[in-house]
């Protein structure tokens, strides 16, 4: 356990692909994973991506060849998804461990275990709701609710539209608790031309977030030329 520890779970909101291009990335900067992947995010995978996550318990290659793959595959491929400018054999230098959804004894689920941070991506309103209540009801919730406790970073990824009052108090109640809430919302203005440039937009505003760094767009002002341009290095 160390601040190179980062949780990512991911929930059964649209937006896999998200999920995948920042385990990628977070694994390729060194970063051990600690993984929890909701029932209902295993169903928007196999939907979206028509892939399915490893089982709890699998190593890090196993998760690395699924993202590899998937990101590679015949939809990953047509959305245009590159590899990774830093990828090479030595790749991953991260770790991954995977828990269940009910495995509260996870040192995750508690604040004397170190992590520099947490991301739910994608964020379903669901989750969202349990942890603006504080319900606490899978590992997901719970280690959430542990990160606002002990004020580290918690980074909200939803997505949904329109949103009701419910939604938006939900946000509001969780902004003023610590959290970021970031929907995946990308921009337009870096021109992207193929779904990847859109999924590396929100991703990069993430791992900004977590103080990771990363070269999968150009920042905006920016005139070094050594960033990758997505749309027009391709
Ligand atoms: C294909 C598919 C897409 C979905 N998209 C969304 C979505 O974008 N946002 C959302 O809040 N819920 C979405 N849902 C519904 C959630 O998966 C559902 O509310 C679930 O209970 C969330 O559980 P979880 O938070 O434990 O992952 C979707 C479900 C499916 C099957």
């Amino acid at each position: 356990m160390s601040a190179n520890d980062v949780v990512l779970a991911i929930t059964g909101a649209s937006g896999s692909a998200y999920a995948l291009r920042l385990a990628q990335v977070l694994l390729a900067a060194g970063k051990h994973l600690h993984l929890v992947v909701s029932g209902a995010a295993r169903q928007v995978m196999a939907r979206e991506l028509e892939a399915e996550f490893p089982g709890n318990g699998a190593a890090a290659a196993e998760w690395l060849a699924m993202i590899e793959l998937t990101l590679a595959g015949p939809i990953g491929s047509a959305w245009g998804f590159r590899p990774l400018a830093a990828s090479n054999a030595a790749f991953p230098q991260g770790s991954v461990r995977a828990y269940g959804t009910s495995d509260y004894s996870a040192g995750i689920a508690s604040g004397s275990f170190l992590t520099s941070g947490m991301v739910i991506c994608p964020c379903s309103m669901g989750t969202l709701s349990a942890i603006a209540t504080g319900a606490s009801t899978n590992l997901i919730q719970r280690a959430a609710d542990v990160h606002l406790k002990e004020r580290r970073p918690l980074v909200l990824v939803p997505r949904e539209t329109p949103l009701s009052l419910i939604q938006l108090e939900n946000m509001t109640r969780l902004s003023h608790a610590g959290a970021t809430i970031m929907p995946s919302m990308p921009g337009f203005y870096h021109q992207p031309m193929q779904i990847a440039d859109l999924v590396d937009f929100v991703v990069a505003r993430i791992l900004d977030h977590l103080h990771v760094e990363h070269t999968l767009m150009e920042r905006w002002g920016a005139e070094n030329e050594s960033f990758t341009k997505g749309v027009r290095n391709q």
